[in-house]
């Protein structure tokens, strides 16, 4: 196993009502923003909880930040934090809406130009707001990690950051929330949260017994629960079990002390900065053409993978791991999303995009090895046209 520091401070509030438990959380002498998304919070309800939480309290709002935020939105928002000397930020959504406020609240404290949090990966922040979330869609981990994913269209730029200042100090996960979510989004939110833990655990044996097993386990949990979800979207226990497992693939547990190969993630983000499609389906195209292109890289890994977390054991290790990665895309394509560049209207002139835009922001040496590079990547793209 390999060294680690593992830290992280950010306090869960899980269960069933409780999005109450806010006026506790939230200091009672903060002038409080609630930042949201485009429009479901108000829908569902879940707004409207969060106010009854904080009733009396000095509140303000900011809705509007898109899926994929943008850039120009979480300036908008730190204009109006620094006009209203807000103190507390209040994310109420899913992944995009929980990055875009640990974004603004490192660029309220920041003295440069916001955008340098971005090119700098966020090694500049030295300094955030506090802020706190309630989450509506269990997919990112963002509820329980310090990264961030940021867009800017005037760029053609999808850029993650991270810091240790960007950990909420607390998310409510209320699994009742999720009862509205459309089914492409629970879709999403499974197949984003298992490439997370993919990519924390398919590389190399390094011994860690414990990591592996707890990722095996949330493997498993989503292969047998995300299909259910989808026919029963009112189960408590399946939508329950979801959230926590999403949380669990990316809070830094089961990357503590092991290889990471975020080859998949960077590639996929410069899919979405082309043509905006969601972020876990490019995740679903990009991650079996690359581990089959990666096959001997990853060749114990994959039989483990195999074995442990499919029940594939008949065979020889080739056709073991090409079991392996038929199952992992029919289990893609059985929660409704499509493997194929060509399902998203990416043919060789978008790869040729891709590639480059990889070249630009440095996403040279990808995976575990750092040998993914704009080659490779362009391999592992054709292979997934
Ligand atoms: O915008 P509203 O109206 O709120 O609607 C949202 C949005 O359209 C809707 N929604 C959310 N909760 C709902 C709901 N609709 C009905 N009922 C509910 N309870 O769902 C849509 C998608 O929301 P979004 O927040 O964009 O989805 P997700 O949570 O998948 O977040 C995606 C973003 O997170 C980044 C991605 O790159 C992408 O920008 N990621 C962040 C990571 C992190 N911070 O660690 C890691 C991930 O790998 C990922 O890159
Ligand atoms: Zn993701």
């Amino acid at each position: 196993m390999k060294n680690f520091n593992f830290h992280n401070p950010t306090r869960i509030l899980f269960g069933k009502g409780s999005i109450a438990e806010l006026k506790d959380q939230v200091p009672a002498d903060a002038k409080v923003l609630i930042l949201y998304g485009g429009g479901s919070a108000e829908r569902t309800g879940v707004l409207d909880q969060v106010r009854e939480a904080l009733a009396g309290r000095a509140i303000l709002e900011f809705g509007g930040i898109e899926p994929n935020p943008r850039y120009a939105t979480t300036l908008k928002a730190v204009e109006m934090i620094r006009e209203n000397a807000v103190t507390f930020l209040l994310a109420v959504g899913g992944g995009s809406v929980i990055d875009a406020t640990k974004f603004i609240a490192a660029a309220v404290k920041y003295d440069g130009d916001a955008w340098d949090i971005l090119t700098s990966r966020g090694s500049v922040i030295t300094q955030a707001v506090p802020f706190g979330s309630v989450l509506t869609l269990p997919a990112t981990g963002s509820e329980m990690n310090s990264g961030g994913v940021i867009t800017n269209p005037e760029k053609e730029a999808k850029l993650p950051f991270s810091s240790l200042y960007c950990y909420p100090v607390f998310s409510v996960l209320d699994p009742e929330v999720t009862y509205t979510l459309p089914s492409r989004q629970i879709a999403n939110g499974v197949v984003d949260a298992f490439v997370h833990t993919i990519e924390q655990y398919l590389t190399y044996p390094v011994a860690a017994r414990v990591q592996d097993g707890f990722a095996e386990a949330l493997l498993r949990t989503l292969i047998e629960l995300g299909p259910k979800a989808l026919e029963t979207p009112e189960d408590y226990d399946i939508r329950a079990n979801l959230m926590w497992t999403a949380t669990m693939a990316l809070n830094g547990l089961i990357g503590a002390g092991v290889p990471q190969d975020w080859a998949t993630h960077m590639i996929g983000h410069e899919i979405t900065a082309l043509n905006d499609t969601d972020h876990a389906r490019t995740l679903a195209v990009v991650l079996p053409s690359l581990i089959d292109d990666q096959r001997e890289a990853k060749r114990e890994k994959l039989l483990q993978y195999a074995s442990n977390v499919w029940n594939i054991r008949e065979g020889s290790d080739d056709e073991r791991i090409d079991a392996v990665i038929e199952a992992t895309r029919g289990f893609f394509e059985q929660m409704g999303i499509k493997t194929r560049l060509g399902d998203y209207d990416v043919d060789a002139d978008g790869i040729n995009h891709i590639v480059s835009a990889l070249k630009e922001h440095g996403m040279t040496a990808l995976g575990e090895h750092n040998a993914i590079g704009p080659d490779e990547a362009r391999r592992i793209l054709e292979a997934a046209l």
